[in-house]
């Protein structure tokens, strides 16, 4: 569990990090990336209402988080979701294995 939060703040990180003043600020706080309660709330509700349109609703158990990657990455347009609301959901179903 704490691995799997371990690298989706590193997925925000990457995301966040285009400029070295998001760096920085990263190295002086604890964890500024990861996403909140309220926002994977969010995320369970953009799931919910997106992500069972074209298929059933999928088991957050049935792939691991790092092929939720790639699954994300080709469905999170289908679903068209924003940025913020892709990472969201990511955070949801791996937080919901
Ligand atoms: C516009 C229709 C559409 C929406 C919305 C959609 N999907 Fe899909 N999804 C598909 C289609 C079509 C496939 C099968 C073909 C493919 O893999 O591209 C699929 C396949 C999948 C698979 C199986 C992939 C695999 O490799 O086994 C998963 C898991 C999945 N979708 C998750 C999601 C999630 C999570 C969301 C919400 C963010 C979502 N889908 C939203 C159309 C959609």
């Amino acid at each position: 569990m704490k691995k799997i939060l371990v690298a989706t703040s590193v997925i925000g990180l990457l995301a966040a990090s285009c400029t070295p003043k998001a760096v920085a600020t990263a190295t002086t706080t604890t964890n500024p990336i990861k996403s909140t309660e309220a926002q994977i709330a969010q995320g369970k509700l953009a799931f919910e209402n997106s992500c069972g349109k074209c298929h059933k609703l999928p088991d957050p158990a049935s792939h691991t988080a790092v092929e939720w990657v790639g699954i994300m990455n080709s469905m999170a347009p289908k679903a068209k979701l924003t940025e913020e609301q892709h990472q969201w959901v990511y955070d949801y179903i791996v937080s919901a294995k």
